[in-house]
This record gives C-alpha cells, structure tokens and sequence, in this order.
C-alpha cells in the first residue's frame, strides 16, 4: 500500500500524532470542507448529531452545544439527515441525540445515515469518540432501541465510547441534563490536552427554545371547541381554537401543540376508592407536599398502567394467567392481555388490598403532556392556534374508558379554564419554500390536520404550485370533516386535486392507498415536477402502507426495479421531499 503523501501543514489528529493521525486530519479537512462552520483540525471541534420526529433531540443537542461552548468547545451541531457517512467516518468527537420511533425504529430523519452505518460496507470509525444520549419512553417496547442501536453499531465499527450511553424515559430533561455535564467536561480535558485554543466557531443550529416549555408551559384559554364528525358517526373528532393571548408565541404550518392535560376527577376518586386511601393523604411530589387527590389529578399517568404497577398487581395478585404471561416476556401476549384495561381494571383484581398513598405514586409513571399535529397556519391565524382532535372514548371490562388527554379537552376544559400548552417546532414537516413546487398531502382521519394548516399557508402565500389532498375515514356521510372548507378550497383553486376515500361505505375497504393507486401515472408526475409528498396520521398501519404503495407507484410508473426505487424515495428523504408526521 502506498504511504499517503501528507499536505505540509496538515494539523495533527487530536488522538493519534503518528502519521495515520496526520492522515485522518487530512482527510477530514477535505471531507468536511463544505462544512462551514466546522474547522475539523481543531481538537475543539466536536459534532452533535441529532435525530428527531418531534423536536426534543433538536433541543437537547442544541443545549449541549451550548454547555460545550461554555468550556471552550467548537460544537457543530446537524441534524442526520444533513450527513453523509463519509463525513460521520472522519468525526473526531461525536455525540449523537437520538430518539426511538415506530415499533423501536429510527426517526424519519436518521434513517439513511442509519442503514449506510448498518451496512456491512460502512467504513471503520477507528478513531472516533463518541457517547450516545437515547431518547425514548418506558411505555414502548424496544425501550430506546434506536440509540441503542447506534451505541453498538459505533463500538463494533472500531469508535470508543467516551460516556456510557443514558437512556431517557419520556421526563427526559433530567437524565439529559446528568449526560451532557458529564459527557462534555470529558471531550474539554481531553481536547485542551491536545490543541491550543481557536476562535469558537458558531454552531449551525438556530436556538430554538420555546419561550414556554413542558416546565413552564403557557396558560391558554380555549376559544372554540366544535364537533367535526356528524351526529351518528361512529367518531367523535373535534375542532379546537386555543388563544395565544399576549404570550408573543407564533407557531409555522406543521409544527405541533403540546397539552398537559388533567386526569378524570372521576377516575382519580375510583382510584383512591380501590387502593382503599381517603385521598387527603399528603405526600410529595417534585418536592411539594400535596394531597392524593391533586398529585393524582395533576402529576401521575393514572390510565395506562406502567410496568412496575403490573409487576406489583401480579405479585400482590397472585393472578395466574398475568404472572404467567410477565414470566414469559412474551411481549405480544403482554400487549394482548393489557388492550382495553386500565390501571383501574388492573387494581380491581385486588379488590380486597390496600396500597398506602406512597407506595402508590412509587408504582406511577409522571403525567405526559399528548402532542398534536396543529391544524391552522401562524400567518392566517397568529393568535390562536387550531387542532383537530378524535376524542378516545371505548367501552372494555365493563366500564367507559376515556382517553385522558382528548377527553380533556372535550369534557372538562371549559371558558374559565386554563389550558397548559407549549409548542414543538417540526422543521421538516412545513411546506417548500419554493412556492412553485407541487404538494401531495396523504391524511386520513385526523391525519388532516397539518393539511388544513398548509392550505391555508400556501393559500396566504399566494404559492402558484399545485396542492393534491388524499384523505379519507369511515363513512362520507359523518366523517368528512371540513367538507365545507374544503370544498371553498376546491373552489378558490388552492386545493387543485382532491382523493377521498372512505373506508366503510361499501363493503370492500378502500383506503387512501388505493388512490393512490388509482392515480399512479399523474402522482408520478407531480414528484418528477420537483413535488413533495407529505403523510401525517396513523403509523401502525396506515403510514407503512401508504410507504409500500409509495414504493410500488415509483417501481411502475418510473419503469423501475424495487432497489431503484427504494434510490429514489431515499433522494426525496434526503431532500425532505418525503416528510412524515405520523403516530
Ligand atoms: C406528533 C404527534 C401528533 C399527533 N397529532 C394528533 C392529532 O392531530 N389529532 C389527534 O387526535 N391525535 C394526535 N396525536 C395523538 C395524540 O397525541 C394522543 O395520543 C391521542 O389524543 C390520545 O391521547 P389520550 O390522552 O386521549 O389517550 P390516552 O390516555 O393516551 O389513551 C390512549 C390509549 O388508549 C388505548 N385505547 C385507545 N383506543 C382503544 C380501544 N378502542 N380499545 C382499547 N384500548 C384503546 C390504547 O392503549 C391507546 O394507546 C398525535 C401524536 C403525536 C405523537
Ligand atoms: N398510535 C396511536 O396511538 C394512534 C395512531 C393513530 C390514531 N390514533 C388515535 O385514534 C383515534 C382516531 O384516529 P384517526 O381519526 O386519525 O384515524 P382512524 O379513525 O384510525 O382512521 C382513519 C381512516 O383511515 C383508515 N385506515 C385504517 N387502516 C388503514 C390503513 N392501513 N391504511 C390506510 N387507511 C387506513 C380507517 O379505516 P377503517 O377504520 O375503516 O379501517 C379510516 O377510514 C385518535 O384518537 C388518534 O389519536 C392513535
Ligand atoms: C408514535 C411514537 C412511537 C414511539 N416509539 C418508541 C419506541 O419504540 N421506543 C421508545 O423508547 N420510545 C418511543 N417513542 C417515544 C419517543 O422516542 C420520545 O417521545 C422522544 O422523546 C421523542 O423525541 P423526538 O422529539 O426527538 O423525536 C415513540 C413516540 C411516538 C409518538
């Protein structure tokens, strides 16, 4: 093998001073050279990569930038989808921020740098340091995994982990908090052992830090609460407006609200009932002394049943058929077992035992906020904010069951209430800025939602380029919600296509997909003339299918073979051309 030649004044690799480290310093240079904000020979530099669906990696990775400047580091900070796996080879310090989608899937905007890094031909990474911070929640199986994931692929391509990896349940900004103030002192030692100091570079990320956040949420009034779905429907999907007041906050089509929502007085009473307490019990909680009731109204995820609460109902239970199926780990019989039950259902199998208030909360997972897909434009509507939500309300076990979040909102928030709301910003999911370029929105159900707030962006814009909406749900009848809008729309000439597809009309389903079908030839079309193709709703199903027939579209109409047009959907990825707001 040759002896690379090296360039005269090529800066030494911050870990290796033989001429293996001059050489990775030389490459890196040219590797990174169209990264403008990365002076890759300085030892300062690190890069924190991040990968998001909903914005909180987004934020932690800019929170370590920030805590990294503050001891004279250089981060770069990028999202994945901004870096190809040649430059990932030649990163020095890498600190990645990812969460976990899907079934234990990388998010959308991590998943090609993932699958080069999975492939058998992904590059040794020998001279890299890395740590990883994996967001997730407790509540999914494959907790993490996509951290996880990345965590052992780095080591097995030859990286050194410089921090064990933290894994974040779903209050992350702790466990986040512990990472970056020990991962970063480590990277500072080390890079000041090993460089003289450099002008800070800037970081390429905008702070995007909401003047209101999960801690210190904004207090809105609601404004409008309407029944979308007609009187017999089989639905219950509503339209809300919430004021933003004074607060200043402004909001882009396609980001999404968040609601700290309130448990069901109701529930919290039958709960106290069954554990056998009295509800003036107090205790703390985040270091307030409250009584059961308020930390059970306010504080504590009362329906969904963690898993230390199961594992405690079956001990104390003695349930043959639960402890059988937790001593299997059989997590499908899990799932199985726990569809349709509610904490509630579960303590009623112990009807005869008492828990006392602490040793109760101990067992709950903290309330989470529920986020939605916001359904107005900041521009037509700057002072309020529009969602378009289907209540959860099904009947299991012998009792009604609520959604505590959509439920909420339509049964207990009234005109003196004030709602807990704070925004997540979604960069990628928001229309072109080329005016020009052609949209395709799939959104079935309320996967509607950021359509309606496209439309009416694009329509403020003035954007001469062309807007296809496919949606659907069960009967045309009760279920088209928004008709009237939609149909002025069609009118004005915003919306220039329009698909519907309602799946329990006739006895056949027919789904979105199937006009997608339908429509293959001109679908093509729209995405050779530079369109973007947008899905928001279902994940589990819908959006995997709507993916399949994406593919085969592709296959058919571009005379392509399935590889081919697995390339071409990942290009219209790596432009953000195929975006997904999905759950
Ligand atoms: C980025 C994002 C955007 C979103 N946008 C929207 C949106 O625009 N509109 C919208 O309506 N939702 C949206 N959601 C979903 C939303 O966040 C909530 O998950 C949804 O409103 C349910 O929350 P909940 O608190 O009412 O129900 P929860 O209390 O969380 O209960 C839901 C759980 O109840 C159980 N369950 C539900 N139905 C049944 C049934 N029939 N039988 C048995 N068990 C059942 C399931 O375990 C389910 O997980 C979005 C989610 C994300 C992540
Ligand atoms: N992961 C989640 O927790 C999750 C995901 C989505 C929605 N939800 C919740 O469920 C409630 C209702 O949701 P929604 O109004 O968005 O949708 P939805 O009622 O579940 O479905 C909307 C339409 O999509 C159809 N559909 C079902 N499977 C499909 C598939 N594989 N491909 C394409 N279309 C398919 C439905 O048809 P049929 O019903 O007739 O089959 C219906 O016509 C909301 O509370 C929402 O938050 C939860
Ligand atoms: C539809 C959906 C699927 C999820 N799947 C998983 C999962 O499989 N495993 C997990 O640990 N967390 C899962 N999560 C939790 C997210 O990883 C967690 O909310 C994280 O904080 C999101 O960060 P982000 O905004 O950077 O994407 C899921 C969340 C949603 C909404």
């Amino acid at each position: 093998m040759k002896t690379p030649k090296i360039p005269e004044n090529t800066p030494y690799s911050c870990t290796q001073r033989t001429w293996l480290g001059r050489f990775f310093a030389s490459m890196r240079s040219h590797i990174l050279q169209n990264t403008p904000t990365d002076s890759s020979a300085d030892c300062r530099v690190i890069h924190i990569l991040y990968g998001t669906q909903t914005g909180n990696s987004e934020s932690v990775a800019n929170d370590t930038a920030a805590v990294a400047k503050t001891q004279g580091l250089n981060p770069v900070v990028k999202s994945m989808d901004a870096v190809e796996i040649n430059q990932l080879a030649v990163m020095e310090y890498l600190l990645i921020i990812t969460s976990t989608y899907g079934e234990g899937e990388m998010p959308d905007n991590a998943q090609l740098l993932w699958d080069q890094v999975a492939a058998d031909t992904a590059p040794t990474m020998q001279n890299m340091q890395f740590s990883i911070l994996a967001l997730g929640d407790t509540s999914h199986d494959n907790y993490c995994k996509a951290g996880i994931d990345w965590d052992n692929r780095l080591a097995k391509l030859g990286a050194q982990r410089i921090y064990d990896r933290i894994d974040c349940d779903a209050d992350f900004e702790g466990a986040s908090k512990n990472w970056i103030n020990s991962v970063i002192p480590i990277i500072a030692d080390r890079a000041n052992d090993t460089n003289s100091a450099t002008d800070s570079v800037e970081t390429n990320n905008t702070d995007n830090k909401a003047k209101f956040s999960r801690k210190k949420p904004y207090l809105s009034k609601l404004l409008l609460n309407r029944l979308l779905t007609g009187k017999n429907s089989s639905k219950e999907t509503r339209h809300y407006e919430f004021s933003l007041g004074d607060s200043g906050l402004s909001y882009e089509a396609g980001d999404v609200l968040n609601i700290i929502p309130q448990n069901c007085p109701e529930l919290v009473a039958d709960i106290i009932k069954a554990i056998h307490c009295a509800g003036d019990e107090n205790e703390l909680v985040n270091g307030e002394l409250m009584p059961l009731t308020e930390s059970l109204l306010n504080h504590y995820e009362i329906k969904l049943p963690s898993k230390k609460l199961i594992q405690e109902i079956a001990n104390r239970s003695g349930d043959q058929q639960l402890n059988n199926i937790l001593e299997s780990k059989d997590k499908t019989k899990l799932a199985d077992y726990l569809w349709g039950r509610d904490t509630l259902d579960l303590l009623h199998q112990i009807p005869a035992i008492a828990f006392s208030a602490a040793e109760f909360l101990a067992l709950l997972k903290p309330l989470q906020h529920r986020a939605y897909s916001i359904s107005s434009s900041g521009n037509t509507h700057p002072d309020s904010v529009h969602l378009t939500v289907a209540c959860v309300r099904y009947k299991s076990h012998g009792r009604e069951h609520k959604g505590v979040c959509s439920t909420y909102i339509a049964d207990l928030v009234d005109d003196n209430s004030q709602v807990k709301i704070f925004f997540s910003p979604n960069k990628s999911f928001s229309v072109p800025e080329d005016d020009s370029l052609p949209i395709i929105m799939v959104g079935p159900g309320t996967g509607i939602a950021p359509f309606r707030a496209f439309l009416q962006e694009r329509a403020f814009r003035k954007a001469s380029g062309k807007n296809w909406l496919l949606f659907g749900d069960r009967n045309e009848s009760t279920d088209y919600i928004y008709r009237e809008e939609i149909e002025t729309m069609q009118a004005s000439g915003i919306l220039t296509r329009l698909d519907l597809a309602f799946s329990r009309d006739q006895q056949e389903k027919i789904y979105v997909q199937d006009r997608m079908r339908e429509n293959a030839a001109e679908m093509y079309i729209w995405l050779e003339q530079g369109g973007y193709f947008y899905v928001c709703g279902d994940a589990s199903y819908m959006a995997k299918d709507v993916d399949k027939a994406l593919h085969k579209l592709i296959e058919t109409e571009g005379n392509k073979s399935a590889e081919q047009a697995i390339d071409y959907i990942n290009h219209l990825k790596k432009e953000k051309r195929y975006v997904r707001d999905v759950y």
